[in-house]
């Protein structure tokens, strides 16, 4: 009887929490449904680190909709590390930083929401951030109320100084801290995929990294000091492009903010944001719109390599050959259609002759199958925006070094 009667109050106090007096509902959890397509925005990091201020973010919110990356998709705006004091205040809470957000970070976020966007912040499951800046172990529920109050729309979560932690208990933490606070916030983990989040990020957040920091640059590993290194585009992509089966709408594979537009040549530029968008990963630009080239901004905003990223199966692409260094990436895509993307690694241009018989696809991990033999597909040039033939004949072009092309192929 004693044992039934803490069973049933055990249970009883899952679900109802007693603080100061209130009864709450305790929350456990992510908020299901709020990223059924990968999450499409910009983020401070790999252009400004720390050196963020409310200037900056009130410029690129109007640029984000002047420009028509808005019109295109792109809705959240991050403020990754630096956005608050080194302590937090008497009470424990967070402070953002006065001398950067002096209008208070409230009032950012209302000016953001007034044009249409989103906003997001910043934290750590440790006991600091990445840049040294208050972490949030042992704060998780009131940093949640924080959010909220704040009425933000996304919290991307990191994991530095997390020794001796468990990620999946840490994060879990958190997703439920969110949840108990009340407000939507889209749960982004930032885990750099070293406790394999694929496995048990699905009911914790709404998308996870699954790879160490970028690099701008196509296929290197840059080392820092300290035993860590970022990575080149193709090295992220390679990485882990084995564990597509885990990544769908609303639990993304997350291959990291984008650096197009930070220096890479506008043939990178075009095969990452590809690969990006073959790989259903979110799209968070990570350039400086204010000094934003037309050829950056025309590649950002292709709509048609955006709708191969945001298609509503939400299928993770993967490599169905590669000879030479000549590559050939595909995704399935609704309507029985699918994206085909040529990918030349090496350092010469290529020639592709592509005999789409002799390339059956077949999708082992969702099922998905093309024959050329039985059907004959159209094909539409998503880069040159135009029909480009059909199946029926072999795929014939030149391809640049470094550069992609990428197909539609319609049914
Ligand atoms: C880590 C993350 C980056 C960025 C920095 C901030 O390295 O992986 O994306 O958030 O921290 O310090």
């Amino acid at each position: 009887m004693k044992k039934l009667l803490f069973t049933l109050l055990l249970s009883a106090t899952t679900i109802l929490g007693f603080s100061q007096g209130n009864v709450y509902k305790l929350g456990t959890g992510k908020f299901e449904g709020l990223a059924m397509t990968p999450p499409m925005g910009w983020n401070s990091w790999n252009t400004f680190e720390t050196k963020i201020d409310e200037k900056l973010v009130k410029e690129t919110a109007d640029i984000m909709v002047a420009s028509g990356m808005a019109a295109a998709g792109y809705n959240y705006i991050v403020l990754d590390d630096g956005w608050m004091t080194k302590e937090r205040d008497t009470d424990g809470n967070l402070v953002p930083d006065p001398i950067k957000f002096p209008s208070g970070m409230k009032a950012l976020v209302d000016y953001v929401h007034a044009k249409g966007l989103k906003f997001g912040l910043y934290n750590c499951a440790g006991t600091h951030t990445c840049a040294g800046y208050p972490g949030t172990r042992g704060y998780e529920y009131q940093d949640a109320r924080f959010y909220a109050n704040l009425n933000i729309d996304f919290l991307k979560y990191d994991w530095c100084n997390t020794e001796g932690i468990n990620a999946k208990e840490a994060y879990t933490t958190m997703s439920n801290a969110l949840k108990t606070a009340g407000k939507p916030i889209v749960f982004s983990l930032c885990e750099w995929g070293d406790n394999k989040p694929w496995d048990w990020g699905k009911p914790v957040g709404n998308l996870w990294r699954i790879s160490g920091d970028i690099y701008p640059c196509f296929d290197c590993e840059y080392k820092h000091p300290g035993n860590w290194s970022s990575w080149g585009v193709m090295k992220i992509v390679e990485m882990r492009k084995d564990i597509r089966k885990f990544s769908g709408p609303d639990h993304w594979n997350d291959f990291d903010m984008m650096e197009v537009g930070n220096g890479m040549t506008i043939a990178e530029d075009r095969t990452h944001f590809a690969m990006w968008c073959m790989m259903a990963s979110p799209l968070i630009a990570g350039n400086d719109f204010r000094k934003m080239s037309k050829e950056t901004l025309a590649i950002l905003t292709n709509k048609e390599l955006i709708a191969v990223n945001q298609d509503k199966l939400g299928i993770q692409g993967f490599k169905l050959s590669a000879e030479d260094g000549l590559e050939v990436w595909v995704k399935p895509i609704s309507d029985g259609n699918w994206a085909i993307t040529f990918l030349n690694r090496t350092d010469v241009s290529k020639k592709i002759n592509f005999d789409w018989k002799k390339n059956p696809i077949k999708d082992a991990d969702f099922g998905y199958e093309a024959d050329f033999n039985k059907v004959i597909f159209k094909i539409k040039d998503l880069w040159e925006n135009k029909e480009a033939g059909t199946t029926k004949k072999n795929f014939t072009a030149d391809i640049a070094s470094h550069d992609v092309i990428t197909l539609k192929l319609i049914k």
